[in-house]
Order: structure tokens, then C-alpha cells, then sequence
């Protein structure tokens, strides 16, 4: 009986030990990358304070780049994620009220965030979608800060991001990849600006920063690379998936009303209250870009058919 004991005694210790050892690696692990020191120096850059730039920004931020939907309207910051398990990532208060950052960060400084997804003192930013920023001409970006300089102070004071031991897990596996600075080619350049036309080329340009984050780098949908386990997989936007047999009005329709032709409701994860704000000239850009993409099977029914 005795012996019998200590050999549970013996299993159990070596479990709890196990664990222990498993624990502080996913911690060690992603503590060393949340904590990596990023060096970049994007080359300084004019922001216009006139009112045309100023809206320009105004509608960007609200439509396509979507930074009201995790800033908020006042972009005075909010929390996304709000879990003992997968963390508390709270956005920024962007505005120069107390709690803001918008009275701490050079011009440069809202660059290097937006764009490569870095914060001042070199450490990567958590979910902040930089790799669809990085699309992003320089004209436009200037015109997103310009919008963001000019906004009223809100005194917000927001908490510091933490990751929970779920979401450090989640990321040490490859499973929930929220730093974008780690994927992005920072060395890209951009171009210095793209004029707004009903054309497909504008429309590729809009989706690179608004949409292929979600639908993927072809459009054909599949699991979305940084949303949590519980979301949707992204539909398939190429001909190959329902909007193959869709007109533009019916794809409207879907930006502006949330609602499919069969009259269904589209996923509240599918950000359409945000999109469907966006002009009627830049959801017909839109159509004309998606009209000319090849017709790819989903992610998912790829791997189904493998
Ligand atoms: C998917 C959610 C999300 C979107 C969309 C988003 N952000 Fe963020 N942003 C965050 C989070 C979360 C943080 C805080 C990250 C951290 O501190 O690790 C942040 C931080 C920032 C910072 C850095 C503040 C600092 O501490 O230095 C700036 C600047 C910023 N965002 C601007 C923008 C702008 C401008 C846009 C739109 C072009 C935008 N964000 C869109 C989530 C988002
Ligand atoms: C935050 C992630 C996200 C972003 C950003 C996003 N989508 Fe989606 N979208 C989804 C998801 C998820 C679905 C599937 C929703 C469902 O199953 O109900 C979807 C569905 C759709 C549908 C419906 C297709 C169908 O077959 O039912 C259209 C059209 C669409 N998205 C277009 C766009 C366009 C255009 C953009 C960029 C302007 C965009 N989406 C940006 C996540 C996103």
C-alpha cells in the first residue's frame, strides 16, 4: 500500500512539475517577443492641418482603416478584449486629454505606430492592424494623423495591455499572431498617394488596407489570421464564392445594410456598419477590383479537398 502511494506520489509530482516547466516556457517565450525592442526610424514626414486633410482623415479612419472600431468615435480608446484568460488589451486614448497619447507622440512617433506598429520606446504594439496600415499611401497617412492631431482632448485614462496565460498560449503556438510588427516587411515603401476613382485600381488599393486583413491576401477568405478561436472563418470575395453570381447593387446592399440578397444577416464580425460607410464611388471601386480577381476556392475548402 505504502509503495503504491508513493508511486502516485511520484506521478503527481512529475505532472505538476511538467506544468510548471510548460508555464514559465510559454511565458519566457512570449515575454521575449512582446518585449523585443524594435529600432525604426521612418523618414519624417509633413502633416497638413486644412480642413480637406482633416476630412480626408475624418472618413478613413471611420471607413476603411476602421480606427474608430477598436479607438472608438472620439478615439479616446476602449477595451477590446476584457478576459482573466486571454488578457485585457485596451486601444489607446489617441487624443491629447489626460490618459492620451496625443500629446506625447512626435509626428514620427504616430508613423512608426501606424505604420510599422511600434510604439515610441521600440516595443511592438498589440492588435493594432498595422500590416493593412502599412498599404496605406503616404498622403493618406498623413491625412489619418492630421485627423487625429485635431481632435478634441477627452480626459480617458485606459490600462496598460496585459496578455492572459490562455492568450500567451494561443500566440507561443502560432495561433493567435497579435504582433504585427513581427510579419511586417518594414522596409516596404508605399505609394506617395492614390487619387480616389471609381477604378478597379483604387479598389485593390481600398481592400489592401480594409479588407484583405480579414478575407486574406487573395480574397478567398478562410480562417482570419489574427481574430480569436470563436470567430467566423471570412467569406470568399473572389468570383469562386457567393458573390460570384452577386450584382453591385446586391454588394452594396451587404456594405450598407449588413443583409445578403437572400435577405440573411451577415456576421457581426464582418465590420459592415463601418464599411458600409464608405462612398458610393469607393464601394464601386471596390466591385471593380473584386470583379477582376481570379476565382479561388476558399482556404477551407482547400484544405477540405486536400
Ligand atoms: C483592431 C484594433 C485596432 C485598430 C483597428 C486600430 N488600433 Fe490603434 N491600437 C490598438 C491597440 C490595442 C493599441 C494598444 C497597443 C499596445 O499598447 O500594445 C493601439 C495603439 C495605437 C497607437 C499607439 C499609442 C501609443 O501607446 O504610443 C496609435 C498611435 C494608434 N493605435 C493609432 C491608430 C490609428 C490611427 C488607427 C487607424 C488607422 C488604429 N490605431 C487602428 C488597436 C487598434
Ligand atoms: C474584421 C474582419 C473583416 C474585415 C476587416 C472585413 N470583413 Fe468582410 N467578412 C468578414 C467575415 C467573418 C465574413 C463572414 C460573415 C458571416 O459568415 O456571416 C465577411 C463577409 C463579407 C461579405 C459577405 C459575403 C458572403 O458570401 O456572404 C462581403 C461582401 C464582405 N465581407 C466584404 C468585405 C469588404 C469589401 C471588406 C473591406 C472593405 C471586408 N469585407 C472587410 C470579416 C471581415
Amino acid at each position: 500500500m505504502k509503495r503504491w502511494m508513493k508511486r502516485v506520489g511520484y506521478l503527481l509530482g512529475g505532472l505538476v512539475a511538467l506544468i510548471l516547466v510548460a508555464t514559465a516556457a510559454v511565458y519566457g517565450f512570449s515575454e521575449a517577443r512582446l518585449r523585443k525592442q524594435y529600432t525604426i526610424s521612418p523618414t519624417a514626414m509633413t502633416i497638413p492641418t486644412d480642413t480637406i486633410a482633416v476630412a480626408r482623415g475624418a472618413h478613413l479612419s471611420q471607413t476603411v482603416a476602421g480606427c474608430s472600431d477598436c479607438h472608438g468615435l472620439d478615439l479616446a480608446g476602449h477595451a477590446i478584449v476584457d478576459d482573466a484568460a486571454l488578457g485585457r488589451i485596451y486601444s489607446a486614448n489617441l487624443t491629447r486629454g489626460k490618459g492620451g497619447v496625443g500629446s506625447v507622440l512626435s509626428d514620427v512617433d504616430f508613423v512608426r505606430a501606424i505604420r510599422h506598429g511600434v510604439a515610441p520606446d521600440g516595443r511592438p504594439l498589440k492588435i493594432m492592424p498595422s500590416s493593412d496600415y502599412m498599404n496605406l499611401s503616404d498622403v493618406d497617412l498623413a491625412a489619418i494623423i492630421a485627423f487625429v492631431k485635431s481632435l478634441p482632448p477627452v480626459d480617458k485614462e485606459v490600462p496598460i495591455p496585459s496578455v492572459g496565460p490562455l492568450g500567451r498560449a494561443l500566440f507561443v503556438a502560432g495561433k493567435l499572431p497579435f504582433l504585427h510588427a513581427e510579419r511586417i516587411d518594414h522596409s516596404r515603401k508605399q505609394p506617395a498617394a492614390m487619387a480616389g476613382s471609381a477604378t478597379a485600381e483604387y479598389g485593390a488599393y481600398l481592400a489592401g488596407v480594409g479588407c484583405k486583413g480579414c478575407h486574406g491576401p487573395s480574397l478567398a477568405g478562410g480562417p482570419i489570421i489574427d481574430g480569436p478561436p470563436d470567430w467566423p472563418q471570412a467569406a470568399n470575395l473572389t468570383p469562386a464564392g457567393a458573390l460570384g453570381s452577386w450584382t453591385d447593387k446586391d454588394f452594396q446592399h451587404l456594405l450598407r445594410e449588413g443583409k445578403r440578397p437572400d435577405g440573411s444577416q451577415v456576421s457581426p464580425v464582418m465590420p459592415w456598419k463601418t464599411m458600409g460607410r464608405m462612398t458610393d464611388e469607393e464601394i464601386a471601386a471596390l466591385w471593380a477590383y473584386l470583379r477582376t480577381l481570379p476565382a479561388t476556392p476558399s482556404a477551407s475548402a482547400r484544405t477540405a479537398s486536400r
